[in-house]
Formats: C-alpha cells, structure tokens, sequence
C-alpha cells in the first residue's frame, strides 16, 4: 500500500501530466494569442485539426482544417481559398475589431471573418463537430455565434452541418468544388437549394456547372429527393430535411462514429460523392454518387418528355404530347422537347382534366407551388383554377399524402424512376382525356371478361383448393384487373394490401400462339420450377416464357414472390419481366428472351469459352457485380438472390449478363439484413458457408456466391466437382494456394493463354474473389465495396485465411457435401469436419 503523501504526490503528477497534454494540443485562442504557420488548433476530443497546409503540388500556405486522427490528409474547409500566402509568414489571430484575421508577412490582411457584431471577449474554438466557430464569451449557442466556419462550407459536407438556408439572414450555405487538386478557390461546379420564399416555390437542390444546371436532386418529397432513391434508411448515417418559415436545408448525422461519412463535390469527375472512412481500412472509400446515369442529366429530353433508362432511346414524350420536331427527335436530338397534341382550354371552366403518372422524378420546381396544409382535392381546384398550371401533385407522400405542389409551364426534367418515384398529375385538354376514355371502354369490356373468367376461376380455385389444403395454394390467387390510370392492379384474396404489378398481362392463347404449345423444339431448359420455352409474339417479339409446374405448391409460392419482386426491379443487369399469365391453370412468366442463353455455356464448354477473351468476362464480372449492387442495396427493396450462379447469369445479344431466377429471392424493408430459414434453397458449390450449415443468409452470402462466380470465370472451372481432379482441394482451396504463392496468374483460363489479357485486372479479378469467399460474413466486402475494388487501382486488403470450403473429401460426398476449415489460427491448420445437417 502506498503511504497517503505518495498517492497525493502521484495524482498530482497525473495532473500535471493531464494538463500538460492540454496546453500543448490548444482547441481555442483568445486576442492575446494567435496560430502560426507550424502550429495548430485541435478539438477538444482530438477529431479536427486547423492549421496552415499546402495542397497537391502547389507551394502556397492555406489555412484549412482536417480529420487529425486519419492519416490521409481531406482538408474539408478552408479559408483563404483564393488568397493563398507565398511563403510560411501566416499569422491567423483576432484582430481589434473581434473578428478573426489571416495576417500576410507586411501585416495585410489576407482573409478575415466577417461578424457584424462585436464581441466583449471574442474567442474562437475548434469544435469536435469540425466546425470553428467565433463566439462572444461562453457563450455556446449554434444560433448566436457571432461566425461559424459551418455557414461558410468549401466543396465538404460534414455530418450535422445544414446544407441550405438560413432564411431569418437570407444565409444561403452552398457546397463549391475545388478548382483543382492544387488549387482550393472554387470551381465552376456548385450546388446548392434553389427558391424562391416569396412565391413559395418548392425547394430543390441544383447543381451547376458555371450557370447550367446539369443535375437537380428533385424536390423533398417527405422521404427523400424525389429521384434520389439513394437517401434511404442504411446502417451508416440518418438524415432529415427541415422547411419551416426559418429555414430549408437538409443535415445528416452518423450512426455510429466508427465510420465516418462526407460529401464532397468532386471537380475532376464532375459527381457529387459520399465517401467513408472506416477505420480498419485506412482510406476513404466512395459509398455512393450523383448524377447517376443518363437520365439524372438535366433536362436530357427536353420540355414534357420522360426519360426512362431502360428503354432504347431513353426519351419519350409524355402521354398527349408530341415531339416537336419529329424529324430532330427521330435523330435522337431531344433538345426541343415535346408539345401538346391538343391545347389547354382554359376559357371554358372545368374542360381540362388529368391523367396520373406514375413513378416518377417530379419536374424542375423553378416555376412552382408549394403549400403544405392543402389536400389532394384542394390542390387539384387550385390547379384548374390557373390557366398557366400544368401538374399538382401531393407535397409528401408519406402515408396517404398531403400537401400541395403545382407547377406552371412546360415540365422539365422529368425521368422514370421504378425505386422511387412518385405520382403526378398532368393537366390534358379534353380531347385528350376522351380519347384515353374511348380506349378504356375497350379495355372495359376485356377487363369485365378477364373479371369473368377470373371469378369462375376463383371459386373453382377455391373448392379445389379447400380440399386440398386449407391455405398454400389459395394464397396466390389474385384477381387481376385494371384501375383508372390503366396500370394493372391485383387485388390479392390473402388479405395483403392491393399492390400495383406494373405488368402487362398476357393472354393464354397468345401464349400458346408464341411457343407452339409449349412444344418440345421450343424448350430452353428447365428452371427452378419448371421449365422454360422460347416464344415469338405476333407482333415478332421473341420471348421466353417460364411455365411454373402446376404440382408444385412451393412453386405457387415462389411465383408469388418472384412476380411480386421482378416487377419492382428493372436494371440493365437484370432479366426484365415483360408480363405474366395466370389463366386456367397455367401460371406463366413471360421475360425478354436473351440469345446468348446462359454464362456456364460459355465459361465452361471447351469451344465456347474459346471465344470469350478476357475483356468479354471482365465486361460480365462487372456487370454481375452491378446487379446485384441494384438488388442489394439500390432497388426501393433489399432483395437477397440466394441462388447466384453461372447458369443464373443470362447473356443478351451484345454479351450484357443479366441476372435472373428471383424464384428464391428475399426481399427486405428497412435495416433487416440476416434471416435465418429453416428451408435451405440454392446450388451446391455457391453456397456461403454460414447459410449452408446454419441456415443463415445476408448480402454477404450473395457476395460468397459472387467470389465463387468469378473464380469460376477466370478459371473456367466449375466449383462443383473440382475438387476430384484436384487432389481434395476446392475451387477456392486452388486459388487461395495460388495466391499465396504469388502464381494467381495461372487461375486464368487455359483458353486464354495465348489471347491477349490484361495481367493486373486478372489479378485483381481473383483478389477480389478471394476476399468474398471469405470464411467469415463480416470479412467479406459489401457488393458496392467490390464494384469500387473492381473499378479501381486501389490497394486490396488481404483475404484471412482460411477462406470457406478449402478442402473436400468426395468420399463423403453425398451426405456430407461441405468441409471447411474452422480453425481461425494462423500456424496451426487444424481441420474440422461440419454436417452441412
Ligand atoms: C503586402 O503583400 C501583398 C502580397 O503578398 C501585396 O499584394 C500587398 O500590396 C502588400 N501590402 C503592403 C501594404 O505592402
Ligand atoms: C460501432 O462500430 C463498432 C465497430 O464496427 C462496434 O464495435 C460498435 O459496437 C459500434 N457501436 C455502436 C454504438 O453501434
Ligand atoms: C475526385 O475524384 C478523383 C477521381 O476519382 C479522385 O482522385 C479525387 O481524389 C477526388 N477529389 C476529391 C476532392 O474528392
Ligand atoms: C397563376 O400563377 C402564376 C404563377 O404563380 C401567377 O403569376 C398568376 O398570377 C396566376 N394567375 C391567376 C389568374 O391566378
């Protein structure tokens, strides 16, 4: 035991010691002292540095601040941003007026803040949020600092920094790139909320390279941008947008702080990029960008058109519109975009009406409405009751909808966005609205018809089906109909809310028409859950179309799901669903028809995988790579494939690979991302260890099945069986010793010896595989990790060994399909055997 003076001469030193550490690391200076060039301001809690730095490859001092714990240096504000100092005899103090000042070598002032107010006893502070801030005393109120840094941003987002206005100071706080990686003044790319508070137009965010704009995010619609399905619920950051009579702007905060999440405007690639830093990995990593594609460029189309990528061209007039030079439009120059096919009569009253749209980006706000107490009938009158009001629609979305936004003029800048968009109402003369009518009467009667048979078919369903069993089969009954904006809605019998399919519906006896029936010439192979045929329609459409075995009540089931899920999901890497067929007993699923049939009839077939050189299967990899990025975590849901394999991967005719067979897929809402089944469905060989065994799926299953699908077309080696010619060692096992032994190169297709290939992208084709077979769900990246991985030069982090499945014994195969190493020690391999059940 230590005597009593002792103890108090320790904890004396300790506090010496505390205060000594304080005094050298200074978070904030009174008018007595000021900061060099060589010294530093720190946050109290050691997050944020500011001090003089010199950027990129220039030799000028800037003031600026930065993360002081991450080793890259991202300086994310900074002060003198067009007046830099030549030389290191920058002095940053407060000056007699209280404001702070940056002194050049002959005292002139090089930058100052620019507080109206003046302070008794100004101080200013380097505070943890990164934010430096000039305050009067203590006084520690965000309201009444006297100048913040957070008012005044460079081309960083920070979390908790307002990103908008303040409209009580008509403080509007826009982000601006850096000119270039040396040179810190802004660029010619800004954004930032554009309105106007006195006509209550709707605020939105642009972004403009000079004075063009060239992206806008979309109105907030409650949600999100309307068109920015990116802002969703994620496990990284919340996020919230405030519009009150004080203020506009939008503000995100991190979830946890052990990654860290920015947005910087990028000058050089033109986006708008959040990226994170996490911890383990030392560097920042891109998380996600805007623009996203063609159809985010603003105004791509022109006036009164919509924009949908997937269709080819991507331009279309909207509904009772016309191009307005055919001629140009035809060429594919959109430019002049789209007029009336019948004009706004506005003098006779109530003449005008509306069609509804659907799924969409809502128009460029610069000429709009908006008020946030009016309902949908409300909103409507006001519309009709202004002859220059073109569209309204509700402000916020959320639940039934509320509020009121209009827009006066032609409608710019409108897209289809199936992950997130939203109605809107567009003013048609009626002309056109009877006309729309004269085709509903037609469809009225196919409707009463279809309502018909479909009746019978569910009473005869339903006797059937309580005899059989009480619930399977009943549950995938629907009644199919069409509403008054001529969608097709299913109004299910198992008590689910209506949900609107999106899905053309075919008729059996097109059906027929278009495969022969069903007959064997035509057949393409046998699916999940029955087999599939190729069809042509009348009109020369070549279709596949998937015919769910009738016996199956799983497979009802699953038809459910996968109707339900496709029709939500359109990508370009992904099998589009035209429509499907439930007539009689038939339960058909219609997609395009790919003429390259499957990937495994490439990758592994001698002749075949001959004509597939290596850019061809990068091309595929990548593709693979972005679906299932859209399945995982772009799609409005958070879909899990489940059965990710080669001869999952379809192939159009320019070699595009498109994922398809949703028949198992499981879709998420919100944060949920593991599930545990008791139903173990997917392909031996793709399957993640953790799932196989335990039932467990995620995203990081789908991912091992990704790694899997890569060795598997580099190598052009099956997973499956590999192990036979391989002395026990799996696929994985292979490439794993090979990548040891620094020979990863000879993974690579025989077949592509002698062809010309690109080593490095080979090399990190593998690498990348290897980490997503990673024995553990956690170490594996997440699929956008691996498209940046596949995109980039960037240095790869090493996969832990043991990777999952690294040796096999066939003589267990049948019942015992899995052997992994379990052991997680380095030295010691030791192995152990798991009962896949
Ligand atoms: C101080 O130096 C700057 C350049 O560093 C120059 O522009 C300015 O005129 C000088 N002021 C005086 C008073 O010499
Ligand atoms: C934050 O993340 C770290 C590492 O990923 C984890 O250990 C910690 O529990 C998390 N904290 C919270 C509050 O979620
Ligand atoms: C902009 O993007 C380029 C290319 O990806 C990158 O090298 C650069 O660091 C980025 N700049 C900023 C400010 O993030
Ligand atoms: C219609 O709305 C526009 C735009 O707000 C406004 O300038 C105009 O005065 C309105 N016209 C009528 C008749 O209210």
């Amino acid at each position: 035991m230590a005597s009593f003076p002792t103890l108090m001469f320790r904890i004396a030193v300790v506090f010496l010691f505390l205060f000594h550490t304080i005094s050298t690391a200074v978070n904030r200076i009174d008018p007595s002292e000021s900061i060099s060039d060589g010294t530093t301001l720190v946050s109290k809690e050691g997050t944020f540095e500011l001090g003089f730095f010199t950027p990129g490859n220039s030799t000028n001092r800037y003031v600026g601040i930065w993360y002081k714990n991450i080793p890259v240096q991202r300086v994310v504000w900074v002060a003198n941003r067009c007046n830099p100092i030549n030389d290191s005899s920058g002095l940053l103090t407060i000056s007699n007026t209280g404001n702070l000042v940056l002194l050049s070598q002959n005292k002139s002032v090089v930058w100052s803040t620019n507080s109206s107010k003046q302070a008794q006893k100004p101080i200013v502070e380097l505070l943890d949020s990164g934010n430096l801030v000039l305050r009067d005393g203590e006084d520690r109120n965000r309201e009444t600092y006297l100048w913040q840094s957070f008012d005044y941003p460079s081309d960083t987002m920070l979390p908790n920094f307002k990103f908008g206005w303040d409209l009580r100071t008509a403080l509007n706080r826009r982000l601006s790139a850096w000119n270039s990686w040396d040179d810190p003044c802004p660029g010619d790319f800004t954004v930032g909320f554009e309105f106007d508070p006195q006509l209550h137009t709707f605020p939105e965010a642009y972004f403009r390279k000079g004075s063009a704009k060239f992206y806008r995010t979309g109105p907030w619609n409650g949600m999100r941008f309307s068109g920015s399905p990116e802002i969703r619920e994620n496990p990284l950051y919340s996020f919230e947008f405030v519009y009150n009579d004080d203020e506009v702007y939008y503000t995100y905060n991190l979830k946890n702080r052990s990654v860290i999440s920015i947005i910087v405007m990028n000058q050089t690639t033109s986006l708008r990029e959040r990226i994170i830093y996490i911890e383990a990995d030392q560097t920042w990593k891109l998380y996600s960008s805007v623009p996203r594609d063609d159809c985010d460029k603003y105004g791509v189309c022109g006036a009164n058109a919509n924009c949908i990528i997937n269709n080819n061209p991507i331009c279309q007039c909207l509904r009772g519109f016309k191009p307005k030079s055919q001629e140009k439009w035809n060429l594919m120059d959109w430019s002049e975009g789209c007029v009336r096919n019948n004009p706004l009569n506005c003098t006779k009253k109530n003449e005008d009406g509306f069609i509804k749209f659907s799924e969409l980006k809502v128009p460029d706000t610069t000429h709009s409405w908006v008020n946030k107490s009016m309902n949908l009938e409300e909103c409507r009158a006001k519309c009709l009751s202004n002859c220059s009001c073109t569209a309204y629609t509700n402000s916020d979305i959320r639940g039934r909808g509320s509020g009121c936004a209009i827009w006066f003029g032609d409608l710019m800048d409108i897209r289809t966005c199936s992950d997130g968009g939203q109605d809107l109402f567009i003013r048609m003369s009626h002309l056109e609205l009877e006309k729309g009518k004269a085709g509903k009467k037609k469809r009225a009667v196919i409707m009463v018809a279809i309502i018909g048979c479909f009746s019978g078919m569910v009473l005869l369903g339903y006797c059937i089906c309580r005899r059989v069993s009480k619930e399977s089969n009943f549950q995938a009954i629907r009644i199919i109909m069409f509403d008054k904006t001529d969608r097709i809605q299913t109004i299910s019998q198992d008590g689910d809310q209506d949900e609107d399919l999106e899905l053309p519906l075919f008729n059996l006896s097109s059906i027929i028409a278009a495969t022969e029936n069903f007959s064997m010439d035509n057949k393409l192979g046998e699916g999940g859950f029955g087999p599939v045929y190729r069809g042509k329609l009348e009109k020369g459409q070549e279709i596949a179309v998937k015919r769910l075995s009738i016996s199956s009540a799983q497979g009802v089931k699953e038809l459910k799901n996968e109707v339900k899920l496709i029709a939500k999901l359109q990508h370009r890497n992904l099998v589009k669903l035209l429509g499907c067929c439930l007539q009689e007993e038939e339960k058909l699923l219609v997609y395009e028809y790919m003429p390259n049939k499957s990937l495994d009839s490439f990758i592994f077939d001698q002749k075949q995988g001959k004509g597939l050189e290596w850019s061809k299967r990068f091309y595929i990899i990548c593709g693979i790579a972005g679906g299932l990025q859209y399945l995982h975590q772009d799609s409005r849901l958070r879909v899990i494939h489940r059965d990710l394999k080669a001869s999952n991967v379809l192939l159009d005719n320019e070699m595009n690979p498109k994922i398809s067979d949703f028949g198992l897929a499981r879709s998420f809402r919100g944060n949920q991302t593991e599930e545990k089944t008791s139903r173990i469905i997917g392909t031996y060989g793709y399957m993640a260890p953790e799932y196989a065994i335990h039932g467990l799926f995620s995203v990081k299953s789908d991912v091992f099945s990704f790694g899997i699908l890569v060795l598997e077309i580099v190598s052009g080696k099956k997973s499956t069986g590999f192990h036979l010619q391989n002395h026990g060692l799996t696929l994985i096992g292979h490439a794993w010793k090979l990548h040891k032994e620094g020979k990863s190169i000879d993974m690579l297709d025989k077949h592509l010896r002698e062809a010309e290939h690109n080593v490095k992208q080979v090399l990190r084709c593998i690498h990348v595989g290897l980490l997503c077979v990673q024995q553990s769900p956690v170490d594996r990246p997440n699929i956008s990790s691996v498209v940046v991985m596949l995109g980039s030069d960037s240095e790869l982090p090493q996969p832990k060994l043991p990777p999952g499945y690294f040796l096999e014994t066939d003589s267990d195969k049948g019942d015992l399909p899995f052997t992994e190493l379990a052991s997680s020690s380095k030295n010691d391999m030791s192995i152990s055997l798991f009962l896949a059940r």
